[in-house]
């Protein structure tokens, strides 16, 4: 649902806001930065005034998840002056692999340092008793920023492209996602969607209202923005996007949806909304049923000037692009498959690439407003990246579109020219286009070989990231599914 939102209002104020600064340095910097310190008794101010008892100090691993520890109201000083401390493997959730060794990091190594970004305090609008601050790692051995950490990393990376190529990158996700019921105590295999798939159909937003309202309240409460959204062709399927913004906030935002939407499910199953029996479950998965359409997380951005202006946009050009919106185009297509390692990073994420006809981005093409393309081009010359699914982890996919984006204007490359035509009539006439990646294997193998997209997590942030997904990928293909028992059971004679 295309709509004028993008008014240079909104690109004014992100812009106002200003840049989101590269973390500091050093640990001990940290520790001792009078700014900080000072900001540290501002929002002691706060936790006395609204009563605050406790308050999540939150890391994201490399899965995305949203990790930290929980600090009782009268350590705030302590804890956010000099960080709390975890083991390294909370990067990668403390997960063991399939030969039972911790991911990423051996339990004889050392242990990071979260420091609070102070700028993302906020009071939790579901209980106002606790709040939650974002913070970025650091190696407490040597002092400097823990490579392992998406959100500091991102942040590095956002003032590297910006500087080298002297404009802003802006970012907006759109995660649908879906809002299922099942019976309390249930598996996994007893969900099924709130409401019917049937798309922008405002009866089945009226079902869903309750849940509506107050995702929409704790958004604005948190500071998301919450915008515009409207029931998908799936099952319990709803997309509610929020403002676009700077990658990190963008991304923060999108964690932030996530908690929202898991904490209002929780309180529409206390509240028995449903029934009594029922339990709501807000997913992320990218593709919960064979058949409908799944959880897409396109990923629209812009790089502007100063004055706001979106430098990718020429009316006159092919797909109404610029020459640095072309080089920029053929950065992202030339590393599409090492791109899907990051971008569709689950096992299940493949499966929207083959239950063909719900629009799922497979071949690698770009066009103006063409839903059919990998890389839609928008209104006002805006990229819809559109490989990317709900279960990605947004500090992860917008540092390796950045990288990929900036190769392309380095080396000038050309994308070739824009797909007008429905890519599937074009394949049905015997066309031929490049695929995504049939499998994640397949997408962690591009991975390990594009050395651009693998520069957007440089370090031990590969290794981890690595680690975590071969094991899934290994794990799937050791363990025997549903679809292989029904197809196998009886296999002969
Ligand atoms: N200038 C901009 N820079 C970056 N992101 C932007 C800009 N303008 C709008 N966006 C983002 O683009 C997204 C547009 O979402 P919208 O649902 O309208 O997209 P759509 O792809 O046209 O719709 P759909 O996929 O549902 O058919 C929003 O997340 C919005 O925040
Ligand atoms: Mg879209």
């Amino acid at each position: 649902m295309a709509t004028a939102e993008a008014g240079p209002t909104q690109v004014q104020s992100v812009l106002a806001k200003g840049p989101i600064a590269d973390p500091i340095p050093t640990l001990e910097e940290a520790r001792a930065d009078a700014t900080r310190l000072k900001g540290i008794q501002e929002i002691r101010k706060q936790i006395n005034e609204h009563g605050i008892k406790y308050i999540f100090f939150q890391q994201v691993s490399v899965s995305g998840h949203v990790n930290g520890k929980g600090v009782s109201a009268t350590m705030w000083e302590r804890v956010a002056e000099d960080g709390y401390q975890l083991v390294y493997g909370a990067t990668a959730d403390l997960f063991v692999d399939r030969e039972e060794r911790y991911i990423g990091f051996g339990p004889e190594e050392s242990e990071l340092a979260a420091i609070a970004d102070l700028d993302t305090f906020r009071q939790l609008p579901w209980d106002s008793r606790v709040a939650r601050v974002f913070c970025d790692c650091y190696d407490t051995e040597t002092g400097q920023l823990l490579e392992a950490d998406p959100r500091q990393n991102l942040k590095r990376i956002v003032n590297e492209v910006e500087q080298e190529l002297g404009y802003t990158f802006l970012c907006g996700v759109e995660p649908e996602m879906m809002w299922m019921k099942r019976p309390r105590g249930s598996d996994a295999g007893a969900a099924e969607g709130i409401t019917k798939p049937w798309c922008y159909h405002i009866s089945q937003f009226e079902e869903l209202r309750p849940i509506i309202l107050d995702v929409i309240d704790f958004g604005e409460k948190l500071g998301i923005n919450p915008s515009y959204g409207d029931h998908e062709d799936s099952p319990g399927q709803l997309e509610l996007n929020f403002l676009f913004d700077r990658a990190v906030r963008t991304a923060d935002n999108l964690s932030t949806y996530r908690q929202i939407c898991q904490a209002v499910a929780r309180k529409h199953t206390r509240e028995g909304t449903y029934g009594d029996d029922v339990e709501v479950l807000a997913t992320f998965m990218p593709k919960p049923f064979t058949g409908v359409s799944a959880n897409g997380a396109h990923h629209h951005f812009t790089l502007v000037d100063e004055e706001g202006v979106n430098v990718f946009y020429d009316p006159d050009g092919p797909a109404k692009l610029s020459e640095i919106g072309l080089q920029f185009m053929g950065g992202i297509l030339d590393h599409y498959r090492g791109l899907c390692g990051i971008t569709a990073s689950t096992v299940n994420s493949y499966k929207r690439f083959w239950d063909f006809g719900f629009w799922a981005p497979i071949y690698k093409d770009y066009g103006w407003q063409n839903r059919t393309t990998l890389v839609r081009v928008a209104s006002g010359g805006r990229f819809e990246f559109r490989a990317v699914d709900s279960a990605c982890n947004p500090y992860l996919t917008q540092a390796a579109l950045l990288r990929a984006g900036l190769d392309g204007v380095k080396r000038k490359l050309d994308p070739g020219k824009p797909q007008q035509r429905n890519v599937y009539d074009v394949l049905a006439e015997g066309g031929e286009i490049p695929r995504v990646p049939e499998h994640f294997g397949e997408a962690l193998q591009a991975l390990e070989e594009d050395d651009v997209v693998r520069s957007a997590l440089p370090g031990r942030l590969y290794d981890v990231y690595m680690h975590y997904k071969r094991d899934e990928w290994e794990r799937f293909l050791s363990a025997v599914t549903d679809w292989e028992r029904e197809r196998y059971l009886d296999v002969l004679p």
